[in-house]
């Protein structure tokens, strides 16, 4: 069994860990401070490795491609906890799905397209499906309201369709109760409207609420005051049904450690740099600000920092782009050390560009709650993934 600590030494180049116990105790808490009746769909896009490991924890998975679905069904989650969600849903794999008489996950509808396709496959296999209709936020994610009344009013056109509820994500990192309070006072109101104006009870609302995360210094917040808010803000609806939180970062963020070497260390007129073996390739903070503000990270082995001394930390790429951190103070350093780059479980690792420069995708390993360290993806040279299967035939 490989221990959490051995990872230091078996690794000579930078990988990802993923903490279980830390994962689970987080759901755990964010359940507890939630209403009771309240569900939690686990959103696959924050981190696709953590599936299998919480499918007890929550009660859904929002699968947003055939990629993730995919995933899903190789970790055999039941398609009942699968809510296949996403803006473009590829035709040929929508009609997989309905053609398949064990699939009954749900379906969210982002388009009056989408809508079509749906109720037309559900017709052509004589299948029920039950879908979700998303509303939009005012970006190009899901359908206005007076789409979404339309396919209500006509919604007896198409029996074999289970016209189950509304889907609502506004966006990620929210972290303003003011605003919180105005959207869902506003589902709140159109749910009823709803069934004044259309006799539709929406059986479920699924609600991407994108608690936030505070990454960086200036990011701190007052969490369990902010849910307890929340959670009033729910209980308070008048209109009742089902709640189900779509939720991602807030699951899987703090779980999450990314390890990287530091390969070179110099100066260069008068700025201080750390260069280190990966890069921007394999760690996006949240939305590229992880140069513009300071993430939490550590030095392995190496407590406390000397602040007379603010450093660069940058990335392998040839980029000038790849600065991974700006004026961090760190304790003294040297060649070989580990840096350490905290709540790095949700998104950080696959919105990096990680075929730039054909350098390696980094390792993924879940420390499992008995301290075991499982590999889950070892390193990928990803040479072989930026050959041309052409070039190679005419060599
Ligand atoms: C439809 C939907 N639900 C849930 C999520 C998860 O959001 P977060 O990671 O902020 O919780 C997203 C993120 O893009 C989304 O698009």
């Amino acid at each position: 069994m490989t221990r959490e600590d051995e990872l230091f030494r078996i690794n000579d180049t930078a990988f990802y860990t993923f903490d279980i116990r830390i994962l689970k105790e987080r759901i755990g808490y964010i359940k507890a401070a939630l209403p009771e009746d309240v569900s939690v769909c686990y959103a696959v896009k924050a981190n696709p490795f953590i599936v299998r490991e919480i499918e007890r924890d929550v009660d859904g998975f929002e699968v947003c491609s055939p990629g993730e679905a995919e995933i899903c069904e190789r970790l055999e989650i039941p398609s009942k906890k699968m809510v296949i969600s996403g803006v473009y849903k590829t035709p040929s794999f929508i009609e997989k799905l309905i053609a398949n008489p064990d699939f009954d996950g749900t379906f969210t509808v982002e388009s009056p397209l989408q809508y079509s396709l749906l109720c037309g496959l559900s017709q052509q296999y004589g299948r029920k499906i039950s879908i979700l209709l998303r509303l939009t936020n005012d970006s190009q994610f899901g359908m206005s309201e007076p789409d979404i009344e339309s396919i209500l009013l006509n919604r007896d056109r198409y029996p074999l369709v289970n016209h189950a509820g509304i889907q609502y994500f506004s966006g990620t990192q929210k972290s303003s109760v003011k605003k919180l309070r105005r959207e869902i006072e506003h589902l709140d109101e159109w749910l009823i409207s709803l069934q004044d104006r259309y006799g539709y009870t929406a059986g479920c609302l699924e609600y991407g609420p994108g608690f936030p995360v505070a990454y960086f210094a200036e990011d701190e917040f007052e969490e369990a005051g902010f849910l307890s808010e929340f959670s009033k803000m729910l209980e308070e609806m008048t209109f009742r049904t089902e709640i189900v939180l779509e939720i991602g970062r807030g699951i899987a963020a703090n779980c999450g450690r990314y390890y990287t070497h530091i390969v070179d260390i110099k100066q260069n007129k008068g700025r201080n740099y750390v260069l280190v073996d990966g890069g921007m390739h394999h760690i996006v903070y949240f939305g590229q600000s992880m140069a513009i503000k300071q993430p939490k990270l550590s030095v392995v082995g190496k407590p406390g920092v000397n602040t007379e001394t603010k450093w660069m930390i940058c990335g392998s790429l040839c980029s000038m782009n790849d600065i991974i951190a700006k004026q961090i103070p760190l304790p003294d350093i040297e060649i070989g050390d580990i840096l350490c780059f905290e709540n790095t479980g949700a998104y950080c690792m696959t919105e990096g560009i990680s075929l730039f420069l054909s350098r390696e995708i980094p390792a993924v390993y879940l420390i499992r709650e008995n301290g075991e360290a499982v590999c889950v993806r070892p390193a990928y040279e990803t040479s072989q993934l930026n050959l041309s299967e052409y070039g190679r035939e005419q060599l």
